[in-house]
């Protein structure tokens, strides 16, 4: 075999878009394939008895590379998983079926019957049912509260408090939570902090980095980046990340090998999509803001969104996120009339992709969700222009 030792190269203290592209992969030894390989199969097979018996220990360890069983692990997830948990400054991560995998997962490894939960009260509608229904009928308590106050969070904490949840960005409203505020008052009090940081992306910022225990994504969205997998992403302490695992095994929550792949190949490409969907959504924001037709808009880059200054703080200079909300004057007839006549973007739930994409949100008193794209921002602009006027004849 020949000398692969200039692959050796470490890349975990390297800049984030290094890391995006190099981390957790490389030629593969025996047969120089350059880009890691879809690995679709389910069982993996041993020497002998001994050895087998031997990786069995260590698969069930999580031991990094040990593979039995396609549900438990597999090589090009964990390859997935490599870059995730550097990209995040995690120790460890696990990329598993989807968004409401991670959910749910990181809230039952956390809870049992007879716990209490505190979270916030704008969540995506899936995750509303969890504290909602799912974790209450399993007798897990739960209190909603308005996560920008401290007040309402502190009065909610009771002795069997175990987590508070929040999306770092809430779907829809783009709340801005204060991470390192709401960790020093859950960890005095012996809880863990779950973020679901989708909204925003490791490349703009990092919960575990300002206190946050367990950060999570749907992967479906700014991770895969394209709109064609489903993809969940969990990533903290190396105990909190085992437990993940024993229980993504056990209750069978693991990523297809080739939908893995799709995020591996999508994450590449994360800061350059995030820094033209973050100049895209600034631009479009800004000029909402000025339209006549626009009751208000919520961004968290502009300097009228109530947590501008806490985004500045948090997020890494210069990007604020792809995610941009506004309310038209009048209601509903006035939000089908402008979202039907736009072009470009299709009507159409989901985030974080190439494309831009609009959500009309009735039950959201008619608030546009625009997931802002890589599109040229002018024709952007320009189509919602026409859309304003085709909403006036
Ligand atoms: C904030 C947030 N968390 C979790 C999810 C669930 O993700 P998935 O659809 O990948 O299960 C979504 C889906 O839109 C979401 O917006």
């Amino acid at each position: 075999m020949s000398d692969m030792s200039r692959y050796n190269t470490d890349f975990s203290k390297m800049a984030f878009s290094t890391r995006a592209v190099k981390l957790g992969e490389g030629p593969d030894p025996t047969t120089h394939a350059l880009n890691t390989p879809i690995y679709e199969t389910t069982t993996y097979a041993y020497n002998n008895t001994r050895e087998y018996d031997q990786m069995i220990i260590d698969a069930m360890n999580w031991e990094p590379g040990c593979c039995i069983y396609s549900r438990t692990t597999n090589p090009t997830t964990m390859a997935m998983e490599r870059k995730v948990a550097s990209l995040e400054n995690a120790e460890d991560a696990c990329v598993i079926s989807c968004g409401m995998a991670a959910v749910s997962l990181s809230l039952l490894t956390q809870l049992n019957a007879g716990d209490h939960v505190i979270a916030n009260d704008d969540t995506f509608i899936c995750t509303d049912s969890m504290f909602n229904d799912i974790l209450p009928s399993k007798g897990i308590e739960t209190t909603r509260v308005n996560i920008l106050s401290m007040d309402a969070i502190k009065a909610a904490m009771k002795p069997n408090t175990k987590v508070i949840y929040f999306e770092a960005l809430s779907n829809p409203l783009l709340e801005l939570a204060n991470i390192p505020e709401i960790a020093e008052f859950a960890h005095a009090n012996g809880c863990k902090v779950i973020v679901d940081n989708t909204f925003v992306s490791p490349y703009i910022m990092r919960p575990l980095d300002w206190g946050a225990d367990i950060t999570i994504h749907s992967g479906t969205k700014y991770y895969v980046g394209h709109g064609d997998a489903i993809c969940g992403i969990v990533a903290g302490k190396k105990e909190d990340m085992d437990k993940i695992k024993y229980y993504n095994d056990n209750l069978g929550t693991h990523i297809s090998p080739f939908d893995a792949w799709l995020a591996l190949r999508g994450v590449r490409t994360m800061p350059l999509r995030i820094r033209k969907q973050s100049e895209n959504a600034m631009t479009i924001a800004k000029w909402l803001e000025q339209r006549p037709e626009v009751e208000f808009v919520l961004y968290p880059g502009l300097e009228s969104h109530a947590n501008h200054e806490l985004a500045k703080k948090l997020f890494d200079p210069g990007m604020f996120g792809g995610m941009v909300c506004f309310h038209l004057k009048g209601g509903y007839e006035e939000m089908c009339a402008f979202a039907d006549a736009t072009k470009i973007p299709p009507i159409a739930t989901s985030l974080g992709d190439v494309v831009t994409l609009i959500y009309p949100k009735k039950p959201y008193n008619n608030l546009i969700r625009l997931s802002c794209g890589i599109e040229d921002v002018n024709d952007l602009i320009a189509d919602f222009e026409q859309a304003f006027e085709a909403m006036k004849k």
